[in-house]
Order: structure tokens, then sequence, then C-alpha cells
């Protein structure tokens, strides 16, 4: 066999190595509990879609689809995207499985992989892992307020740092169309002092140019009409709603009216928690209302609402040590009888012991510092004329008989 070039992970992906794992396996192990305890249902959709789904969900004038998406051919000419996000699928999932035939609101929550082709910062990958709710089947400013406590308790939980919620309403589709063209003629009344980028989406979505840096934008936004002051009274009373029961909650929060997401999905509630732990890409997660998603996709109209979170900043923005595994009850050391020592090993674990074998040919005594290494409590001592336990923390050492005597000395308080 000839070698080559050693091989990378591709440009903004990573490995998840060794250290990393138990931080993050907590992190899922927290959400099961968090959201599973909370009655949502854990869910999983694939991680390529049909491109439309995700041109007609997310929106054609966005960053995303305009940009960022990793875009195939099968071999029959099909165009599949691997996913950017998931309350497409998720919505996609619910029509074609009529769901809407379940009792409403439908709760789900997901973990899982997304792609978008950005540029790769610290934070910011090209494949990265999202933690996301959705509640299909019910337009409750209680859903809003109970998902936006959940993520809340969640990102606490998880240790996230300086952790601060902005929060808005960006009402329903046809208010949001009526704001956007009074928003256009402002921009293009002042049109010379917007940065390019601005300039080139005043038509395709001047709410964008809500996330623009460019001083000379922000001046002009400075006095713009609010989207906020131009709800329908319907729409008002239900983001009012939602803040009284966040502020019955005594959860904190800042109304921001520029905050505007980059899809184009959403009505009513926008979300937003950022964590000042992180650098540039502050953004932990984020979500808010859909309520037109489901019947552009095809199916009865349905409200819904959710959030998705960035496990890698999650993890990032907590900053915990890289934590060791869990060490094992009994390390398992051999010199000549590997059968005895797999065999003795099979049984302990039928018991519910952790239990780890020797299996990198070491001497008799490199065995018993590794299983220092690991930490294990006891070792079990295997040769042919028999079987001794020895108790690592004391040194002592005593002959056993069968594997229900380590069983029984492990678990002897
Ligand atoms: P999003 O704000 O685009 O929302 O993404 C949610 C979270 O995913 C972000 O807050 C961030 O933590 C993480 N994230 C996004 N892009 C990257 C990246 N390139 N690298 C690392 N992390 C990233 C959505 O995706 C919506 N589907 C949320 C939603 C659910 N809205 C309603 N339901």
């Amino acid at each position: 066999m000839s070698g080559g070039p050693r091989l990378q992970a591709p440009r903004g992906t990573f490995d998840v190595l060794p250290g990393d794992s138990p931080a993050r396996l907590s992190l899922f192990n927290l959400c099961q509990g968090r959201l599973g305890g909370a009655g949502l249902q854990y869910t999983e959709t694939p991680i390529f879609e049909d491109t439309e789904l995700f041109a007609r969900g997310v929106g054609e004038a966005t960053d995303i689809v305009q940009k960022e998406m990793f875009t195939l051919e099968d071999r029959a000419g099909r165009s599949l995207t691997l996913r950017p996000e998931g309350t497409a699928g998720v919505c996609r999932a619910y029509v074609e499985h009529g769901m809407h035939k379940l009792p409403q609101p439908v709760r789900l929550w997901y973990w899982g992989p997304f792609f978008r082709h950005e540029a790769p910062q610290a934070g910011r990958y090209r494949q990265f892992n999202q933690i996301g709710a959705e509640a299909l089947g019910s337009d409750d400013p209680s859903v809003d307020a109970e998902l936006i406590l959940l993520l809340a308790e969640l990102l606490a939980e998880a240790g996230v740092r300086e952790l601060r919620l902005r929060l808005s309403s960006l009402g329903t589709a046809e208010a949001r169309r009526d704001y956007a063209d009074e928003l256009r003629a402002h921009l293009l009344a002042r049109e010379d002092e917007l940065s390019p980028e601005v300039r080139a989406r005043i038509e395709a979505n001047p709410l964008r140019a809500f996330d623009s840096a460019h001083a000379g934008t922000r001046a002009v936004l400075a006095d713009a009409p609010r989207l906020l002051d131009r709800l329908t009274p319907e729409d008002a009373e239900h983001f009012a709603e939602v803040r009284a029961l966040l502020d019955e909650a005594g959860l904190d929060y800042e109304v921001d009216p520029s905050l505007v997401r980059g899809l184009d999905y959403y009505t009513r509630t926008v979300f937003e928690f950022t964590s000042d732990a992180l650098g540039a890409q502050s953004g932990v997660g984020g979500g808010g209302r859909y309520d037109g998603l489901v019947e552009q996709l095809g199916g009865p109209p349905t409200a819904g609402v959710g959030w998705a979170a960035g496990v890698e900043r999650i993890l990032l923005a907590a900053g915990g040590e890289p934590r060791r595994q869990a060490p094992p009850a009994v390390f398992v050391a051999w010199e000549d009888s590997r059968r005895t020592a797999f065999d003795l090993t099979r049984r302990l674990r039928q018991d519910g012991l952790t239990v780890q074998m020797e299996q990198a040919g070491r001497s008799l005594k490199g065995q018993l510092k590794h299983a220092d290494r690991l930490r294990a409590r006891f070792a079990a001592v295997v040769d042919d004329d028999g079987l001794e336990l020895r108790d690592l923390r004391t040194g002592e050492a005593r002959p056993v008989k069968t594997a229900a005597d380590i069983v029984d000395a492990v678990r002897s308080p």
C-alpha cells in the first residue's frame, strides 16, 4: 500500500475528540430530561431534503438560500440540499404524516447536524449541530412563552454565561409587507448613505438592513418607522400576552424592535439569546412563530412556533473544562489468559459494572499503572491459577473465586 499526503477534515468542520464528548453527551441528556420532561417528543428528519423545501420554506431572498446551501444533484438529476436548518423539515414531516390529525399542538424536539456555507471562524462552522424545539397546531401565546422559558432554563442549566434575551414581534405577513413598503421608501430617500449590500437588497428584503453594522445604514435606520408600531391590534395583544407570561415567570428580556431574523417564515413573536462570553458569533439560540409555514408547504393552515440553539456555541459559552470519562469500576488485567479475562469482562458487564480489560500487551506492572491512570476502583488480575482482586485505593489484594465475588466486593460499601 502506498501512502499519500495526510488528509484533513474539510474547512469549517471539526472532529469531536474523546475529551469533548462527555460535555456533549451530558448536554444531550439535559435536553432529553428538560424537553422530554415538558412533554416534547424526540424526532429526526433526513439530513438532506429536496432543495425546493428550503427555497419555499426558508425563503428565496434569504442569505441562507442565496449563498449558504450545500446543494447537489442525485443520479436522477433531482436537486437535493444538506439541511441548513430544521424547521422546514419538521413542517414537511408534519404535513407528510398527517400530524394535524393528532391532538394539537404537536410538540417535538431534535438534535443533529446542519450545514451552511459560511466563512468559518470561532463558533461558526459549515457543519454544526442544533438542538431544536417546535410546537405545531396552536397560536396560543402560552406556547411562545413556554418554549422561550424552556430554552432559557436549558441554556442556564447548561452553564451558558452572560446570557441575554432580545424579543420582538414581526406581526402577520400582510402587516410586514405593508411595513416593508414603508421602510423601502424611507431607505430609498437616503439611499446614498447606505452600505452597498443594504442598497442591493432594498427591493427584495429591506428589513435585512437592520442586520447591518454599517454606520451610515444605522443612522438612516435610527429614525426609520418601526414594525412594532405597525402591528394589528390582534398581533399587539398576542405580543403583550407573551410578555406578560414571561414577566410573571421572572425572565429578563429586552424588547428590541430592530430584531429581524435570517429566515423569512417568521410571523408575530421572534427572539434571540446571545452570550457576551462568545466573540462576534454571539447568537446561542433563536426562534419565533411561523404561522404560515405549514400552509406554504402544502399543508392545512397551521400555527407553529419554535427555536434552535447551536450545540457548539452552548458548549463554548459554558466554557467548561474538558471532562474525563467516568472511571471504570474494574480493570481486568491478564498476561497469558486472554479468554478467561475476556469472559470475566463480559460477565461483570452483564452484572451492570463498568469494566475495561487490557488490550495493549502491557506488562502486569504496566497494566496496574494504566488502571490507576483510568482511576479504576479495582483491578481483577487473571491468570491460569486463579483470580485476585486489588483495591486500587488501599493497595489491598485478596484472592477471589468467581465474578459474583467481584460484584459483591464492588457493591459493598
Ligand atoms: P438560526 O438562528 O438560523 O435559527 O440558528 C439557530 C442557532 O444555530 C444559532 O443561534 C446558532 O447558535 C446556531 N448556528 C447557526 N449557524 C451556525 C454556524 N454556521 N455555526 C455554528 N452554529 C450556528 C434557525 O435555524 C431556525 N430554524 C430556528 C427556529 C426553529 N425557528 C423556529 N423554529
